[in-house]
């Protein structure tokens, strides 16, 4: 017995499976591997556990807890100062709707809280939260401080695997903010990628 030859609509169907796979992967690699779904679904589904009381670090070096932003409303986004390029943009949209807001973000405490305490040391945080608002609070902590607050916040954040041991780690993390009311409890958040003018009329909807 001979082998069937390959029927072309099999063989088309194979490409078609190829070409829709590389478009997700290239997808993957473009969102610069952050995990969006998950953080998505987990706000979703668990809205009334996410925060908690937090013992952290600024980037003046100073202890701080939830506690020190009492009576403000923190928005809060988690992610690294490595990371090459969704916080940045996230962060630059996270400074634009506070602008856009005029004096209504006086109630408004601005946080980035990094996924990666062993590189986002205070001194590295207080140099990078001043290329995006004068008002934005930078925290980091032990790796046991950080892990606190990453699973009561639902943030997904784990080293990706590297090819190349000399090039610096990436992390996978998710990508969100979220708004936290005057007593530190959870309100809403805001999708990644939304844009400045999201944040800004989700924050006005809740001042
Ligand atoms: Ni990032």
């Amino acid at each position: 017995m001979t082998p069937k030859p390959e029927h072309p609509s099999n063989r088309r169907k194979a490409l078609l499976t190829l070409a829709a796979v590389t478009v997700l992967v290239v997808l993957f690699v473009m969102m610069g591997r952050h995990w969006i779904g998950v953080a998505e679904q987990q706000t979703q589904t668990g809205t009334a556990t996410i925060g908690g009381p937090f013992e952290l670090v600024n980037h003046e070096g100073e202890t701080v807890t939830e506690a020190d932003f009492a009576g403000k409303y923190m928005l809060i986004y988690f992610g690294y100062s490595y990371c090459p390029d969704v916080c940045p943009t996230s962060l630059a949209d996270m400074a634009q709707a506070l602008d856009a807001i005029g004096g209504k973000a006086s109630r408004v405490q601005p946080l980035f809280i990094t996924v990666d305490p062993e590189r986002d040391t205070p001194e590295v945080l207080a140099d990078y939260v001043g290329h995006f608002h004068d008002r934005l609070v930078g925290l980091t902590g032990t790796t046991r401080q950080v892990k606190k607050v990453l699973s009561d916040y639902g943030v997904f954040a784990q080293r990706a695997p590297v090819s190349d041991e000399s090039e610096p780690y990436l992390l996978d993390h998710a990508s969100i903010f979220y708004i936290m009311g005057p007593e530190a409890r959870f309100i809403t958040h805001v999708s990644h990628g939304a844009g400045a003018e999201a944040i800004a009329a989700k924050l006005e909807s809740v001042l």
